[in-house]
């Protein structure tokens, strides 16, 4: 239904850490309410209730879903969970954005896709930067010509862990950890941003530890000679850097998935002769763009398939990655989960 001043009425399935920042960005968001927050322990859903100003707290995901006062659900379960509370959301009549990486594979991404159609209810991953206003202006700069023909996309997402936090999600292969889907999520969806196609064939390489990668080096070959390739991981310092090099010049954005200083978002570009051109651009959080994106997005009444889209093809890239590093072979895409 369309109204454009409508109040979208939100509720979060589970007491996350990373939930505290949106429920931050639903508070700052226009027209936008926390209205519920659901977690497996009542106590617990009541405290953060309090904590973090929201109307209600109940004490089980199916009692939010089912809730006819809330619009859209927020879901940042661990990944194992992401399908089954989605296609229930989406049953219930909930617009769902759901947290990275959408799901264990294709075919429950597909799923989650298809029920989300039927139900006439949007699916967005929780990707923040695409929504920020840096990354319009950087994706206007890439389908210019100013870059010349492009060749290579060079990414890095790793944070250091000194003490390995053995019940962390990220490492349950259960719970659907590993750092590829924590944090090669971004440099996948990075290079499908800019390139704005599937790569032809995959190769990665990871350094497993309890059954899921703990580190991860990709290299996915597009048409045109264009190449990507990253690395991501749970045991190097914190880096978040791409480079898109073209034959005239180099994009470079040093922290791409989240800006280091809030206040100064930028990106450079770099010409041959090492010329650094530095562009600074709006501030506002990146969390609350995203809100807002997905808020406006129910209020126009106008599904946008592009973001299911994008995360399917995004988990496509990822479950070939994957096999590739469990065989050790180059991964043709059109072989692996075909269209
Ligand atoms: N977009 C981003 O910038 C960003 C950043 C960080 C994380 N994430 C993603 O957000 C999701 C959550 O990450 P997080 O680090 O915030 O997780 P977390 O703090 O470990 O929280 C996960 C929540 O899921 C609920 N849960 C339900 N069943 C569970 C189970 N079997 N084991 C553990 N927790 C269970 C718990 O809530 P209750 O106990 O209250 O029910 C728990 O608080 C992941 O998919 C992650 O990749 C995204």
């Amino acid at each position: 239904m369309k109204d454009s001043n409508r109040t979208v009425r939100w509720g979060i399935l589970g007491t996350a850490r990373i939930a505290e920042k949106i429920s931050i960005a639903i508070h700052q968001a226009e027209n936008a309410e926390l209205t519920c927050i659901a977690s497996r322990d009542a106590t617990r859903a009541a405290d953060w209730a309090e904590k973090h100003h929201v109307k209600r707290s109940v004490a089980s995901y199916d009692a939010l879903i089912h809730d006819p006062d809330i619009d859209a659900v927020y879901i940042p379960l661990p990944p194992a969970l992401h399908g089954e509370w989605t296609v229930r959301a989406a049953r219930a009549g909930k617009h769902v954005l759901c947290e990275k990486p959408l799901a264990l594979n294709v075919n429950q991404a597909r799923e989650m896709r298809r029920v989300c159609l039927e139900n006439e209810v949007q699916l967005m991953d929780g990707v923040m930067w695409y929504h920020h206003p840096r990354a319009h202006e950087m994706l206007e700069l890439i389908r210019s010509d100013a870059l010349g023909e492009h060749r290579r996309i060079t990414s890095a997402f790793t944070f250091n862990w000194d003490t390995v936090p053995e019940g962390d999600l990220r490492l349950q292969r259960d719970l659907g950890g590993g750092s590829l889907g924590d944090l090669g999520w971004y440099c996948i969806g990075v290079a499908l941003w800019a390139f704005n196609e599937l790569p032809t064939k995959v190769f990665g390489t990871a350094r497993p530890y309890n059954d899921v990668d703990y580190n991860f080096s990709g290299i996915m070959w597009f048409s045109k000679d264009r190449i990507a390739s990253f690395d991501c991981g749970f045991d190097v310092n914190m880096r978040k850097w791409f480079e898109l090099a073209g034959t005239k010049a180099s994009l470079i954005c040093d922290d791409f998935t989240r800006p280091w200083e809030n206040t100064k978002p930028a990106y450079e570009v770099k010409d041959s002769q090492g010329n650094r051109t530095r562009h600074e651009t709006a501030n506002p959080l990146q969390e609350t763009c995203m809100i807002n994106h997905f808020c406006d997005i129910i209020r126009s009444g106008r599904l946008e398939q592009q973001w299911p889209d994008l995360g399917i093809n995004t988990q496509r890239v990822l479950n070939a990655l994957d096999y590739s590093a469990r065989t050790e072979t180059v991964v043709n895409l059109a072989d692996f989960f075909p269209k």
